[in-house]
């Protein structure tokens, strides 16, 4: 799979301006605070994951230790440690989605995509991933891509929307603050 994985490190002027406001939001010595809305913006302009590279230049911006970044990086689900597709469907697996079909519509995404949880398309269109509860329990199974969630999912529905993301050449790992 082709991936441009350093495209926007180290980021140009508009994104470090928009960086430096960022950082700016936060009282002096409590730049930290502003790591994990870098990482998204890193995360967009890398290509959708981050590199040890890529961390270490987040470190740098912030003048923390690279561990830092590490530990928070490789905590939460939405930040990729390795390259991933054009669209990055993440099926929410908590009980509540689970309970309500969650397990169906992951096999059914792995059949029709002939890739397994964790794995992207050789084509490099799409990543499959499963995260915890997407806060939208009422409308079990959830699914999320990008910014858009996906409620109520039934196999049927699963099955429209991969159209549409076939279609789709924008990637699902947009810089959220831009
Ligand atoms: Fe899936 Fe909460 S359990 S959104």
């Amino acid at each position: 799979m082709e991936t441009d994985q350093h495209k926007q490190i180290p980021f140009n002027d508009e994104t470090l301006a928009m960086v430096n406001r960022i950082i700016g939001r936060y009282p002096e010595g409590r730049q930290k605070s502003a790591l994990i809305p870098l990482l998204h913006i890193a995360q967009a302009e890398a290509g959708g994951w981050l590199s040890p590279e890529t961390m270490d230049y987040v470190a740098s911006l912030l003048k923390i230790k690279p561990i830092e970044v590490y530990e928070v990086a490789t905590f939460y689900t939405m930040f990729n440690l390795k390259p991933v597709g054009n669209c990055t469907i993440e099926v929410c697996r908590t009980g509540p989605c689970w309970l309500n079909g969650a397990e169906e519509i992951v096999s059914h995404l792995e059949k029709k995509l002939h890739i397994r949880v964790g794995e992207t398309t050789s084509d490099g269109k799409f990543t499959l991933k499963t995260v915890e509860c997407l806060a939208a329990c009422g409308n079990a199974p959830v699914i999320q891509v990008g910014t858009a969630y996906h409620e109520n999912m039934t196999t049927e529905s699963v099955d429209l929307l991969l159209d549409e993301w076939r279609e789709e050449t924008s990637p699902s790992y947009q810089n959220p603050y831009k």
